[in-house]
């Protein structure tokens, strides 16, 4: 069924640093966690690093120019820490600040509008080495970095991001210990989780003071709606407790000012609450502009509580079950408990198995559903009175999927490696014709 979005809508599609830059040695850019973790033998799949990457610090020109001709209205990129301070503070490398300016007036003069992500989870070395985010001060040096960002870009960018995914930190950074910095310790964990929500508090006090009400500020959170895997009370219970560890732990801080006490005793958060100082909530929860929501999937929860497998199909990750309703059922509810913050999705996508044809086209043709999906649940949001602004897919390239190296591919744009060579999927030419629609037309079957 034809489906219109609200007029000023945005349209867009979303990298991070890491992920797509490359250049890891080049114009002083310092080492990062993920440098230092990629590097570390048996940690990513193949031991791929993002040394190269998709070399998008040497092809973003190119890759400002497919964007324009897909006709994105907005492009969300993290900008990395170590290129602008590389050892976390102290001097300023030009250089790193010249990068993203280059990135910026590109889009600009291209009328695509920036979202810039300040940390996306490539801390500093330097201060991963003196504690990363168990230490307090990392908040603080958070805030200065963001603070020198506002000052450089603020007048050309509008749209900011503090953090990108703190839980991903908490749990497969600092839990699992498969994302850098490799931790496996869940006290760790917690102090880490305060110490960032702490710096995005700083971050936003800093914006305030520098750049006013001159642009919007919020964090990108990625959010699962949790359901009880079978109709008895216990699985009920049981959801409601993985809710709030996979949701209102980040939810409610940023938007009341207060961590779900109920949920701090069940889950031994001693890493957390003893990191409290008076007055951190406060700051925390000080009003953000706008909350970003990355969404991927649903979990379905028994008693416990533990999460089980999805009764929905599965995407090439195998973390990733397909439920485009819970993407209408996570807006609705954030809407319920939390109001009408402007929202953005600042994250949906998923990755198949694509290969490049002979005549050289990508047939995604499940990107393409998945996404017409996902769209058709935002927009049945919408006409619910969501407020949301706007769409980012991930991602617009393949590229590093963290610990699944190359192995996995996200973009609407497919990479040949080790060319790098940039072919727009059907996805991508999909996806064009949506935003110049503004809309969704017939589902495409086959
Ligand atoms: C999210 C990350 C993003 C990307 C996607 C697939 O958790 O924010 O960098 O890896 O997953």
């Amino acid at each position: 069924m034809p489906t219109q979005f609200p007029a000023g809508f945005l349209w867009g599609a979303a990298t991070s640093a890491y992920q797509i830059e490359g250049a890891a040695t080049l114009d002083g850019r310092g080492e990062s966690v993920w440098d230092r973790f990629s590097h570390t033998p048996g940690k990513t799949y193949n031991g791929d690093t993002g040394d190269i990457a998709v070399d998008h610090y040497h092809r973003y020109g190119e890759d400002l120019d497919l964007m324009q001709r897909l006709g994105l209205q907005t492009y969300r990129f993290s900008i990395a820490w170590t290129r602008i301070l590389p050892t976390g503070s102290g001097a300023v490398n030009q250089a790193g600040i010249d990068f993203y300016r280059r990135l910026v007036a590109g889009l600009l003069e291209r009328n695509i509008r920036p979202m810039a992500t300040l940390f996306h989870w490539d801390l500093p070395q330097a201060l991963q080495e003196r504690g990363g985010w168990e230490q307090r001060d990392t908040a603080q040096r958070f805030a200065q970095y963001a603070d020198t960002l506002f000052r450089a870009l603020g007048a050309e960018v509008e749209l900011w991001l503090t953090l990108n995914e703190p839980k991903t930190v908490v749990e497969v950074g600092y839990t699992y210990g498969t994302h850098a910095p490799g931790i496996k310790d869940r006290t760790r964990a917690y102090t880490a989780l305060h110490h960032m929500l702490l710096g995005h508090g700083l971050a936003v006090q800093a914006f305030r003071a520098t750049l006013g009400s001159d642009g919007q500020i919020g964090a990108a959170l990625n959010l699962s709606p949790a359901y009880p895997a079978s109709d008895t009370a216990a699985a009920r219970e049981a959801a409601q407790i993985m809710d709030s560890v996979e949701n209102r732990l980040y939810l409610d801080p940023l938007l009341r000012g207060a961590y779900p006490d109920d949920l701090l005793d069940q889950i031994g958060a001693t890493g957390l609450t003893s990191a409290v100082q008076p007055g951190d909530l406060a700051i925390i929860g000080a009003p953000i502009d706008l909350l970003g929501v990355n969404y991927y999937n649903p979990i379905y929860v028994e008693a416990g509580p533990s999460v089980v497998q999805s009764p929905h199909p599965y995407s090439a990750a195998f973390w990733q079950s397909i439920y485009p309703e819970g993407l209408y059922d996570l807006l609705l509810r954030i809407k319920h408990d939390y109001g009408d913050i402007p929202l953005y999705i600042t994250e949906n996508g998923a990755p198949f198995a694509d290969s490049m044809a002979a005549d050289g086209t990508i047939n995604d043709i499940q990107r393409v559903q998945f996404l017409y999906d996902h769209f058709s649940a935002a927009q049945r949001a919408i006409a619910e009175g969501v407020n949301l602004k706007g769409y980012y897919v991930w991602s617009l390239l393949d590229n590093f999927e963290w610990a699944e190296g190359y192995a996995q591919r996200w973009g609407i744009v497919y990479i040949e490696y080790p060319s790098l060579k940039r072919t727009p999927k059907r996805s991508a030419h999909w996806y064009s014709d949506v935003i110049a629609r503004h809309g969704l037309d017939e589902r495409p079957e086959e």
